[in-house]
Parts: structure tokens; sequence; C-alpha cells
């Protein structure tokens, strides 16, 4: 496909690759004339494709950095919001919009948060201890260094799946009993030396890292709320596509859209990606997405809601 943006000199930086492409643009049939919230803005990727499908696209992003990027970047028919998805209501009643078309959420974190070692995401690089997309609240270092052991070992087995969650908890404790831990290397040390055993290619700390990210960011919460927010600013016929990366936030998506009274599931099962894009992109791998229309009034009557 040719590029809308041929000459925009932050498309190599911003490039985020845009995971399961065609089938999110299949299931919001981005089109001139409509309007479609990308709640998840990014690195733009799939952004950039809505506006090459002549949609117009209301950014969200709760990273200042993302927005100050993808605001550089003057994409035409992009209107860039710095803010939470999950106040989507507020955000779109701001900009003066009752309804929208389309409303895409590309839960997670981006590779160039993941990238930028700075951000305290990843165990690969050391880095202040902090994981908070918004800047705004506690960090991960103040979530280690506060919270009760069986808190930090509920949210390690609840959001990481990690079976190990009371040891590594136990030794985050001790740990910081002799010195806070502020940085990404030291909490990777500390979930190492506590690990019993290794998984070839897993480092011990991945689960525990994306643990606190979850909780830091409260990302099951925007989901659950930012949902109920994408269900009432769609226009009847209107589509929400959701992509999950997370066991946990595919069951919200599809308890949710089981329940909903006015959204009409597109997929009985989540899509994923091909094997071509796998291969192509790792981050694609565990990737989910879930598609809904909203019904007209019309269509409401008679309507079995599933609970
Ligand atoms: C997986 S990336 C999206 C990538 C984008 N679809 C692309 O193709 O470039 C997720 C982005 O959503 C943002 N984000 C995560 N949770 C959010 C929330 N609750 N509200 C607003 N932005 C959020 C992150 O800061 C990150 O930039």
């Amino acid at each position: 496909m040719t590029s809308l943006f041929p000459d925009d000199p932050l498309a190599s930086t911003l490039a985020h690759i845009p995971v399961l492409a065609t089938e999110v643009l299949d299931a919001l049939a981005p089109a001139p004339g409509r309007v479609i919230v990308d709640g998840t803005l990014g690195g733009a990727g799939h952004t950039r494709l809505l506006l090459e499908a002549g949609a117009s696209v209301i950014g969200i992003d709760r990273d200042p950095y993302a927005l100050a990027r993808a605001r550089a970047a003057a994409l035409p028919g992009l209107t860039a919001v710095e803010g939470n998805y999950r106040d989507l209501a507020a955000l779109l009643e701001r900009l003066g919009v009752q309804q929208v078309d389309g409303v895409l959420l590309d839960i997670g974190v981006s590779s160039f948060q993941l990238d930028d070692a700075g951000r305290g995401f990843s165990y690969h690089a050391d880095a202040p201890l902090d994981m908070r997309m918004s800047q705004a609240g506690p960090s991960a270092a103040d979530v280690v260094n506060t919270l009760p052991e069986e808190e930090l070992a509920a949210i390690i087995y609840e959001y990481g799946e990690d079976r190990h969650s009371r040891r590594i908890a136990r030794a985050i404790v001790q740990a910081r009993e002799q010195a806070p831990i502020e940085t990404t290397a030291a909490l990777a040390a500390v979930v190492k030396r506590a690990y019993p055993g290794f998984s070839p290619g897993i480092h011990p700390a991945r689960r525990t890292f994306q643990a606190l990210r979850i909780h830091v960011n409260d990302e099951l919460g925007a989901l659950r709320e930012g949902l109920a927010a994408a269900e009432g600013v769609l226009a009847p016929g209107g589509r929400l596509a959701v992509i999950s990366f997370h066991s946990l936030e595919d069951r919200i998506v599809k308890r949710f859209l089981r329940g909903s009274a006015t959204l009409e599931a597109l997929t009985k099962r989540p899509v994923e990606a091909s094997a071509e894009e796998q291969a192509r992109n790792p981050r694609a791998r565990s990737a989910k997405l879930r598609a809904a229309r909203k019904l007209a009034p019309e269509e409401l009557s008679g309507r079995e809601v599933r609970s």
C-alpha cells in the first residue's frame, strides 16, 4: 500500500507495526465521512491505515510522549488528544462530538514504550523502576517498596499468572528491608534469585514485570470502563474492535460483549494473527481481536442478552 504520508519525517521513529492490521480494517470499515476513535494511538500505526482509508481519526493516548510524537507528525485528519480511553465520553464531549462510527482499542504497551529504556517497563535495560504510561500516580518502585507482601503476591499471581508469586513477593519484601528497590535491574535480580529454576528463553522476571505494569496503569479497570464508554458513544451501526494480549483482558472483552444489550459480536471466536504475521512480528503472537457492531434501536427488540 502506498503511504499517504511518504514524507513524514517521524515515520521511522514512530514506527509501531500495527497488529492484525487487515483484520482491524475489516472490522472497523473506515471510509470517507466516518469518524473513528483510536483509543490507544501509540505509534499511530493503526491510525495511519484508518486515515489512508479516508476516515477521520480522534486519537487518544495517556502517554504524553506518544501524543507529542503523533502531534509532531501532523497527520491530516487526525485529532490527537491526551487522556485515558476510560474517559472516552468526557474526552469526546470536550471536542463537541456525541457519536462516532468506530472505536479501536489496541491495549497494552507500545514497542516504543518498551524500547525506551528510561521508562522502566523492561528488564532488558537498567532504568528507574517507573512503568507509568501517563507519568502520573504511583510508580512501580512505589508499589514494590510499599505494598504489603500479600498484596504483591496477589498482583503477581493474578496479573502475571506466576505460580511462584508468594516466593517472589517474600523476596521483594526481604530485599526492600535492606534497601529500597529503585531500578529495573534491582527488581529483576531479586526475582531471579527467588525463582526456582529456569524456563529456557523466558526471563524469570517477565511475569512479575507484566503484573506490575498492569497494576501500575490499572489496565484492566481502564478496559472495563473503556468498553462501556465505547458502547455509549458508538452510533447505530458503529463498530468496536479490541485487540488484547493477555487472557485476562480477552476474558473481560468476551464477557462484556456477551452481556451487552446493544452490541452484536462480529467475531464468535477471537481472531488471531496469521502464521506469516506472527513470524514477521513476534508481538502479534498473543494478539486476539474481538469486534462488534452497535445495533440500531429497531434491531434491539426481542434480543436475548447472555450474562
Ligand atoms: C499497543 S500500543 C498501541 C499501538 C497502536 N495501535 C499502533 O499501531 O501504533 C498501546 C498504546 O495505548 C496507550 N494506552 C494504554 N492504555 C491506555 C489507556 N487506558 N488510555 C489511553 N491510552 C492508553 C499506551 O500508552 C500505548 O501508547
